[in-house]
């Protein structure tokens, strides 16, 4: 079993994760959106370690299992960001007519911050509200009500619970924070906490694309976040078509940069997803999840990913203001943009800004 854990956590898959974050994008196309494939992808890791059969198989090829370096440690690194950063984690409710393994039990615990639950789905008012409590606390009270309903027919449902909230490697000077406006479309603009801040970036304007981009490093070393930004505010949709991936140059440059605060809360019942990837086994009465429990007939119900951003003023140092009056880029995102939040070897979150909230 460990072996498996090991092959799949080490695969790479970037048609999945493309077609997967592209199919976010579209379903949240007028809404504020944060989502993680990769995280999606360690959720779905932790059913793939109890599945066997059918059902293993179609997460084999759904998630084009390729490379078999082990890659665990990458979920150890993440883990270690906690709880400065990121925190992910999964909670699997079974239905408590169910008998869950031993060994599976462990396995989750030990490699995908997992809990896994026994309740009596008949009890529906219970069941929910000491999920949404559980949740709640784990996120520092910031998603409050994730499950809204379970019943007599539920099997199992997968919570894959992510929050972030970034600490900047500079911070902005909270007193230079203004009201500003922001362009959601042609007609409609809408008042945000706009944060202001000239430093030295990797920044970069792409003539041929029609965008500029700039990283914004977190202070955990090698975390940042890529903002794209497009030239007009109907210019999001084409802008997510085209970027997959962009190369920075090397050298920083003086950036007068404007960006709004705002807090992202995202709730995607991943079901429909999957199943246009092919996973479908998995959803019905015949999968096979004998990992899980011992019942022929357990299924998942649905997998539920909720997920948090928040970005404010929030850093370890004061930026220095640099280059006086020496010309600057201009970095004004004050229209709807793309964001990607990675290191060198991941990308952790993906999503959208298209009317900033802050006080939500
Ligand atoms: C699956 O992985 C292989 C090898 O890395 C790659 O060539 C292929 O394009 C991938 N398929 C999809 C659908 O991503
Ligand atoms: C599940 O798959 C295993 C391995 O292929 C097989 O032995 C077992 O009979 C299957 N169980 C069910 C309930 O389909
Ligand atoms: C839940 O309700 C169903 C029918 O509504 C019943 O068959 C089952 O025994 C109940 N389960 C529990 C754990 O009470």
């Amino acid at each position: 079993m460990k072996y498996l854990i090991l092959i799949f956590l080490a695969t790479s898959v970037a048609g999945l994760r493309y077609k997967f974050h592209r199919y976010l994008d579209r379903s949240h196309k007028h809404e504020n959106l944060i989502g993680s494939t990769y995280s999606a992808e360690m959720a779905l890791g932790m059913l793939f370690v109890g599945a066997a059969g059918e059902t293993a198989e179609e997460l084999w090829r759904a998630l084009n299992l390729t490379n078999r370096e082990d890659v665990l440690g990458k979920f150890e690194d993440l883990q270690n960001m906690q709880p400065y950063t990121i925190e992910m984690f999964n909670y699997l409710l079974v239905n408590r007519k169910y008998k869950v393994k031993e060994t599976y039990i462990k396995q989750v615990a030990q490699y995908f911050e997992g809990v896994i639950d026994s309740v009596d789905m008949n009890n529906s008012k219970a069941v929910t509200s000491k999920v949404n409590k559980w949740v709640n606390d784990r996120t520092h009270g910031t998603v409050k009500k994730l499950m809204s309903y379970v019943g007599p027919d539920v099997n199992g449902i997968l919570l894959n619970v992510l929050y972030f909230k970034g600490q900047w490697a500079k911070k902005f000077d909270p007193s230079l924070t203004q009201q500003d406006y922001f362009h959601v479309s042609d007609t409609k603009s809408i008042p945000v906490q706009m944060m202001v801040m000239r430093g030295r970036f990797r920044a970069e304007r792409f003539f041929h694309l029609g965008i500029k981009v700039i990283e914004l490093p977190f202070m955990k070393d090698g975390l940042v976040m890529l903002i794209y930004l497009p030239t007009s505010s109907d210019g999001l949709d084409e802008l997510e078509e085209k970027i997959q991936e962009s190369t920075l140059p090397q050298e920083r440059q003086l950036v007068n940069l404007r960006l709004p605060k705002f807090r992202i809360s995202t709730k995607t019942k991943l079901k429909s997803i999957l199943n246009q990837f092919g996973i479908q086994n998995l959803f019905s009465p015949a999968a096979n999840l004998t990992g899980i429990v011992e019942d022929s007939n357990f299924h998942i119900d649905d997998v539920i990913q909720d997920a948090f951003i928040e970005i404010n003023e929030d850093g370890i140092e004061t930026a220095a203001v640099t280059g006086g009056r020496s010309p600057a880029m201009d970095f004004t995102a004050n229209i709807p943009f793309a964001y990607v939040i990675r290191d060198s070897h991941e990308i952790y979150f993906q999503g959208h800004v298209i009317e900033p909230e802050w006080d939500i």
